[in-house]
């Protein structure tokens, strides 16, 4: 359940809305959910989104399941969100995301023993002239390199201490 005050965000969102047409703010709704619930959707957040929304669990579930910036299991505190779409690739992002499962231990979808970092793939993110890049949180890093991955990870070590 969300807190009272989530809950008035929620009718905030609800209400940029023509009347019966509520299920426009499914997005934002699974945003906000994502980021109460510790990162991710379980079933029971998708039903409850659903809830308040007054639709189906199932159109919930297809929402949830096509975009990626949805996550439908847990994941570590710091998710890369690294693009692999035609132009970062030409721009080595093959080698970005090889580079980071070896140096974090992890597969593309798998997170860290101690739940710090998640690997993701994702496809273009709109910044391609920016080539390769990722999403980390709400921030884009950019024309990665190894040594811009090594100093990204150690700034999340730190934070998270
Ligand atoms: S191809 Fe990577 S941001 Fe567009």
């Amino acid at each position: 359940m969300f807190s009272e005050e989530k809950l008035n965000k929620v009718k905030e969102i609800i209400a940029r809305y023509p009347a019966g047409k509520q299920k426009s703010a499914l997005i934002p709704l699974l945003h906000l959910a994502q980021e109460e619930f510790g990162g991710w959707l379980s079933a029971e957040t998708m039903d409850y989104v659903a809830s308040l929304l007054q639709i189906k669990p199932i159109e919930v579930y297809e929402v949830a399941t096509f975009y990626s910036m949805f996550n439908l299991k847990p994941v570590g505190k710091y998710v890369f969100e690294v693009c692999q779409t035609g132009p970062c690739m030409l721009r080595g992002s093959d080698n970005i995301i090889d580079y980071i499962k070896k140096k974090l231990d992890i597969g593309v979808g798998e997170t860290t023993n101690d739940g710090l970092f998640t690997l993701k793939t994702v496809e273009c993110l709109g910044a391609c002239g920016y080539a390769p890049m990722m999403q980390l949180g709400k921030h884009f890093r950019e024309h990665l390199t190894p040594e811009k991955v090594d100093a990204i990870i150690e700034e999340c070590r730190v934070k998270a201490n």
